[in-house]
């Protein structure tokens, strides 16, 4: 197997050679795949360098699109949030939501705490858990002296270790031993901040461990030194409320019924694993949008939203709505781990665009926006799925992509968006009536298309 597309040192080659190698490897037309990568290059040289480092083995870009969702009104603050996603119905889902909401006081949300966490992971073979911790307790405040000069900057801003905890995890694997660090990282999302500490924590154990009179080096083994992407306790809460009779449902339906359907809505949520991941999903349409297009880290946002929405053991809604009162209200709380400096933040020109359209936030005003963001977007979901359904709204802003699949002409497209403005599009009919106005059957549109 080793000789069809197998290379070795590839990230040795040069660009060029790179894309000679790959498209005369795997591409039937070298010169149309050729063609493809360069244009998508930048057509300014210094950009794509950047873009080329930010990674290994560029190639190429990958076009997003990056769409804005005016009047969203966070804590009084008007804003036009930048949307980095691919799927069609999203921003205007969210641009619905926020005109919705800043005509009834709009997104009021609050960070609850900011604390990050991180460990050494180690093993440690003694059998006296007292030597363990006695050893620790002498040496706790070490982790603090030593590591000064890394925390220097970080505690000019606020920042810093928190605290430094020995954790016994023996009862769920052997000899298994935690240091673990809690850190307030301020405006930056912390990584290479705290994974520098505690690669400085192991150094500081293992030596530490070496002149312990108790000679407990002998049972000390490092695992690893890694931050956790689970920050339940960097949490924020969004909200929003009104009037159940100021709550129109866009449809005919009565305001008490439809805040009763969407109050039922969110509760399958809470209690059924099934709805509540598409439910999630859907929070996660808005907040992934915005983490990218902020350059933040939406894998380690991910991650940590539905490990969070699991933390009772059971997947649940991350979303909660109560109707007391006369009062409808609806609100999230999501862990959002979220830089507004370092990483790419001041290096990626559309990120640099982001963060200066949103007013260039600090770290705990884009948690409030974020989440605030995926309350709009599941509010928008959920209003649709309880009113005309889903597909309504959403074929409506796929239709576009399968008349561009199709290659309809500017005038085909304005024939058949007209055709569907009072009925739901399918792929089926979309397919019939662009046979229509083009004047072809089905069966020539299979010969000529495929489709
Ligand atoms: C689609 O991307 C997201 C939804 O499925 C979310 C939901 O069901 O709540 C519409």
């Amino acid at each position: 197997m080793k000789d069809v597309g197998y290379i070795q040192g590839f990230s040795k080659l040069s660009k060029e050679s790179k894309i000679e190698w790959l498209i005369e490897n795997y591409f039937d037309d070298p010169g149309r795949s050729l063609d493809l990568l360069r244009s998508y290059w930048h057509n300014d040289v210094a950009v794509q360098k950047l873009h080329d480092e930010f990674i290994e083995n560029t190639v190429s870009n990958y076009y997003m699109p990056y769409g804005i969702a005016p009047n969203f009104l966070v804590n009084g603050k008007m804003y036009c949030l930048p949307m980095a996603i691919e799927e069609s119905s999203v921003v205007a889902a969210m641009a619905k939501a926020a005109n919705f909401w800043v005509e009834r006081g709009g997104f009021k949300a609050r960070v609850i705490s900011m604390k990050k966490i991180g460990h050494v992971h180690f093993v440690w073979r003694g059998t006296d858990k007292s030597e363990l911790q006695q050893f620790f307790a002498n040496i706790q405040q070490r982790f603090f002296d030593e590591t000064d000069d890394i925390t220097h900057n970080m505690r000019l801003r606020g920042g810093g270790i928190l605290d430094v905890e020995l954790i016994d995890r023996s009862d769920l694997e052997p000899n298994y031993y935690q240091i673990k660090g809690t850190f307030e990282t301020c405006d930056s999302m912390g990584a290479n901040f705290i994974n520098t500490i505690l690669e400085k924590w192991a150094e500081i154990l293992e030596f530490q461990a070496q002149r312990d009179p108790a000679l407990i080096d002998r049972h000390i083994e490092i695992i690893m030194c890694i931050l956790s992407n689970y920050t339940p306790e960097c949490l924020v809460r969004a909200e929003v409320s009104c009037p159940v009779e100021s709550l129109t449902s866009g449809t005919e339906m009565d305001a008490n019924d439809f805040a009763e359907k969407f109050v039922r809505a969110v509760h399958c949520a809470e209690i059924e694993p099934y709805r509540a991941v598409t439910h999630n999903k859907g929070i996660m349409n808005g907040v992934d949008a915005l983490v990218i297009a902020t350059g933040n880290d939406f894998r380690a946002v991910e991650a940590c939203a539905h490990a969070f929405a699991a933390r009772d053991g059971r997947y649940r809604s991350l979303s909660h709505v109560l109707v007391e009162d006369g009062v409808f209200r609806f609100w999230i709380e999501i862990p959002l781990s979220l830089g507004t400096v370092g990483g790419i933040t001041s290096l990626h020109p559309m990120v640099k665009f982001s963060h200066e359209l949103l007013g260039h936030p600090n770290a705990e005003e884009l948690m409030e926006i974020i989440a605030s963001a995926g309350l709009a977007q599941n509010f928008s979901a959920l209003r649709s799925l309880t009113t005309t359904g889903i597909q309504k709204g959403h074929m409506k802003m796929h239709l576009l992509n399968i008349l561009n699949q199709l290659e309809a002409t500017q005038a085909e497209k304005d024939q058949i968006i007209d055709y569907f403005r009072d009925k739901v599009p399918s792929y089926q009919n979309t397919l019939d009536a662009f046979c229509m106005v083009r004047g072809i059957s089905r069966e020539e549109l299979v010969r000529t298309k495929g489709m």
